[in-house]
């Protein structure tokens, strides 16, 4: 499009005596992107006008000719024949003159007792809820692909990390499981954002209503929304579903962002814990022996993103004086972009742990095992265990720190200590010791619900497949 000064034909309203500029018109138009809603836009439409007929507003000739217009355009728009036109703004204002240019006058009676205000709040929602759906399950199939692998290593013993030190064992199952939790709590929060999402905002016109006879619950109904907003100021005026959308939206890509950097860390040789299918993976141009893990990392780059579409819709909602300001058609791209990225980075996920899961190198428990052996990670146990006899618990710990400092000197682990050498540190070590001193005793011993006992990871397994039939 050039910015060329001459001006275009016509101006749009008979209220203007000089046209906008190429640039102002380019600047001012929303149809690039919104026409993406446009099967939203058509179906809130036909829903109004089958209200207006029912409601004595329009004839029903009229409604006939509308939803035979809409039909013809909805196939147009199907096959790639509609022309979208800057001149006409949006996605609103394209489809309205397509309509009348098929129809005539009765295409022209479309628009009474409602705004583009109305209009295009209620095109989001429409929009958004159907991404919304699309969204839970693809993180249902994510957690299905999670739990996969938690089948596959419920008792399989790996280091549990804080500071990233090794802390003390857990299993690679339970560690799985902690995402699953978290995806859980997301899809949650998707739902709950529907809820309130699903609203129809359709009535409130402009900003004050309509004086015309309308009928809000029918259309309500018609479009699957559970009920009206309440305020017509506030149904046309607030973003705050968009805005709880791509927060939940955020919290799952900084979710996703945590097991990423967990999958980067463990593909890089120093761990060693996982290798990734090549699939997943990129060669380097110039050193032959790399094998970089982009998705995990792309994953993690591409949280940013979503995470500032949250603040550039916070941004753009903050200070708003009621009711519509043409500053929320800037609502769509950080939406439309935010939606996008999580739909992709859901899938390509669920696919990429499938295929972990079934790659036959893919999880190296023999790699976990030997970071757990550097790690001291059954220290605590054994403090637990001069606990229970008799010792108290800060004393214990400062009898394990020194046998923790000796083992280091020798370059051994805990187990590896005699019991002779063991007794000087503390009388009351017996030779039972060494069962608590092991990675299988420590797992077992913490055994209650959350723990990570492989039997409590069954368990949890068990628990987590009944709560996502239920979704
Ligand atoms: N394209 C506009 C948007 O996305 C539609 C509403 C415009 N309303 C108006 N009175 N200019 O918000």
């Amino acid at each position: 499009m050039s910015d060329s000064a001459t001006p275009p034909e016509k101006t749009w309203s008979e209220r203007f005596s000089e046209p906008v500029s190429e640039l102002v018109k380019r600047y001012t138009a929303s149809v690039t992107f919104d026409q993406r809603m446009a099967r939203q836009d058509i179906r809130g439409s036909l829903a109004h006008a089958r209200m207006l007929a029912r409601q004595g507003i329009i004839g029903s000739d009229d409604l006939a000719a509308i939803e035979q217009g809409m039909a013809r355009i909805r196939e147009e728009i199907d096959q790639g024949t509609f022309t979208w036109s800057l001149d006409d703004e949006d996605v609103h204002l394209n489809i309205e003159k397509r309509l009348t240019t098929l129809i005539g006058d009765a295409g022209k009676r479309l628009h009474t007792g409602r705004s583009r205000n109305d209009q295009v709040a209620t095109d989001i929602r429409l929009w958004l809820r159907d991404e919304i759906d699309r969204i839970i399950h693809l993180i249902h199939d994510f957690q299905v692909a999670v739990l996969a692998l938690v089948d596959k290593y419920a008792d399989t013993p790996m280091p549990g990390f804080t500071h990233l030190q090794v802390a003390q064992p857990v299993t690679f199952g339970h560690h799985l499981l902690a995402y699953f939790e978290m995806t859980q709590r997301d899809k949650e929060r998707f739902q709950d954002c529907r809820k309130r999402l699903n609203r129809l905002p359709l009535g409130a016109a402009a900003l004050a209503g309509t004086a015309y006879p309308i009928d809000r619950e029918y259309v309500a109904g018609e479009l699957g929304f559970d009920s009206v907003c309440e305020n017509s100021l506030d149904a046309v005026s607030d973003r705050d579903f968009a805005i709880e959308f791509s927060a939940a939206a955020a919290l799952l890509m900084t979710h996703l962002s945590r097991l990423s950097e967990e999958l980067i860390l463990w593909m890089s040789p120093r761990f060693g814990f996982i290798n990734l299918p090549d699939r997943y993976c990129t060669g380097s141009s110039i050193m032959p022996q790399k094998k970089n893990p982009d998705v995990p990392e792309l994953v993690r780059g591409k949280t940013g993103r979503v995470n500032g579409h949250l603040v550039a819709l916070l941004t753009l909602m903050k200070s708003q004086p009621l009711a519509y300001n043409k500053d929320n058609q800037e609502d769509k791209e950080p939406l439309f972009d935010t939606v996008d990225t999580v739909v992709d980075t859901l899938r390509i996920y669920a696919d990429m742990l499938s295929g972990l899961c079934e790659k036959v190198d893919g999880v190296r428990p023999e790699r976990m095992r030997s970071a757990l052996a550097e790690g001291f990670a059954t220290a605590t146990d054994l403090a637990d265990y001069l606990v229970k006899k008799g010792v108290p618990f800060r004393d214990a710990h400062g009898v394990v720190a020194k046998a923790v400092r000796e083992a280091e000197a020798r370059g051994c682990d805990l187990p590896q200590l005699t019991l002779e050498e063991l007794k000087d540190f503390s009388p009351v070590i017996e030779a039972d010791v060494y069962q608590v001193l092991t990675v299988e005793g420590s797992l077992a011993s913490r055994n209650h619900t959350g723990g990570t006992s492989p039997a409590q990871v069954r368990a949890a397994l068990v628990r987590a497949r009944r709560r996502i039939e239920a979704v």
